[in-house]
């Protein structure tokens, strides 16, 4: 991919890259919509990866070309706002620019190469702006640190797109560990990485929702809706994770739907997050598997961020005997992760088997097949520069 990436700047561009970076996509294997509410989350890198290589430009100008859509764009970053994926990297620019690491004349040339599929829940642009951020302070001679990265590739995505995203994505994509999933307290940014027993299948049900951006936004509204009442209550409330669970009733009473709901979701699954991760730390997949099915049930009912492709997935993945199996990233379409215990499910059938009936189902009920694939937790952002 990295390959990739300068093969394309060079056939585009003509000169070869001086810096080259990549970052995974990631799998969350639970703790959803914790992130933005100062939750923990307990994501794992995925082996596909976005790459960027890049090269000086003149002042203030980004070029750009990616394999995303195969189009070449000239922008000047510093003037009016871009637009599509081009956004994401005047972002990483500014933010870049604004702590001192932006290349000479902030210009850049630079080449997308990326098999992170977009729209999918697999937090394609956290590849791509922590690839774009690494590479591009790379050029700058300026090395910045994974939570740096992290940092600026956040701000890119939240501040200057205008996604209400959490950090979940831009930190697994810059410091995650192969073999690991990397519990993360989204609120302290404490972050512990985790050995990761049983085996992960990521079934893409192909259902992009194009609205995911606008979903989310509306969430995130909503709940800052509901810690605006709750301070009521207990005015020292800073996050919506922070709620103490056996205060359910006061918050029950509290809030009207749909608040009741979203806020029932977030402390819930706050508490399964950070319970998942102490089975898994001592290996107890199975446990860990029915954590995996509530968060899906809450996500369904309570958050509403599922989809019939979705649901039908989590169905199939039980009744072939996964150890667990929910919906993964923002949601409204998009994967599901399947979790297998050592060779084999609950009842003994293997991977294949599994992934055979999940793929019946899906095709009996939708008419296509799902892709199904096995994901071997991979690591965080590396590159170097070129010549
Ligand atoms: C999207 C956001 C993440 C997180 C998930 C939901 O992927 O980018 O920060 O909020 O949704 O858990």
């Amino acid at each position: 991919m990295r390959h990739n990436a300068s093969a394309l700047f060079r056939a585009t561009f003509g000169v070869a890259p001086r810096a080259a970076a990549s970052a995974p996509g990631r799998v969350n294997l639970i703790g959803e919509h914790t992130d933005y509410n100062g939750g923990p989350v307990l994501p794992v890198a995925t082996p596909l990866r976005t790459t960027v290589a890049v090269g000086p430009a003149d002042a203030g100008v980004l070029e750009l070309i990616s394999t995303l859509d195969g189009e070449r764009a000239r922008i000047d970053w510093r003037e009016g706002r871009a637009t599509g994926w081009s956004a994401y990297l005047a972002g990483v620019m500014r933010e870049l620019d604004t702590v001192g690491a932006a290349p000479a004349g902030a210009g850049a040339r630079v080449a997308v190469a990326s098999d992170v599929p977009v729209g999918a829940g697999l937090a394609s642009s956290a590849a791509l702006t922590v690839a774009a951020a690494k590479a591009l302070s790379l050029l700058a001679s300026v090395r910045l640190s994974p939570r740096q990265l992290a940092g600026v590739a956040f701000r890119a995505e939240h501040d200057y797109v205008g996604v209400g995203c959490g950090i979940m994505d831009q930190m697994c994509a810059a410091l995650a560990r192969p073999g690991h999933a990397l519990l993360l307290e989204c609120a302290s940014l404490a972050a512990r990485h985790i050995p990761i027993r049983g085996r992960l299948l990521l079934v893409d049900t192909g259902t992009r929702h194009e609205l995911t951006a606008g979903a989310l936004n509306e969430r995130r509204a909503e709940c800052e809706a509901a810690v605006a009442r709750l301070k009521l209550d207990l005015p020292e409330l800073v996050w919506l994770a922070s709620w103490p669970a056996r205060w359910l009733p006061r918050l029950k009473r509290a809030l009207p739907e749909p608040l009741r709901s979203r806020a029932l979701h977030v402390v819930g699954e706050t508490a399964r997050t950070r319970f998942g991760a102490q089975l898994l730390a001592r290996g107890q997949v199975r446990r860990f598997g029915e954590l995996l099915y509530e968060s899906h049930e809450s996500c369904r009912r309570l958050y509403e961020c599922s989809a019939p492709e979705l649901d039908l997935v989590v169905a199939a993945a039980r009744r072939a005997g996964a150890l667990g199996a929910r919906l993964t990233g923002a949601g409204w379409g998009g994967a599901v992760l399947v979790l297998l215990g050592k060779g084999n499910g609950r009842t003994g059938r293997g991977e294949a088997k599994v992934a055979a009936r999940i793929r019946r189902a899906f095709a009996t009920a939708f008419g296509r097949e799902p892709s199904i694939t096995a994901v071997r937790p991979s690591g965080g952002a590396r590159g170097g520069r070129l010549g």
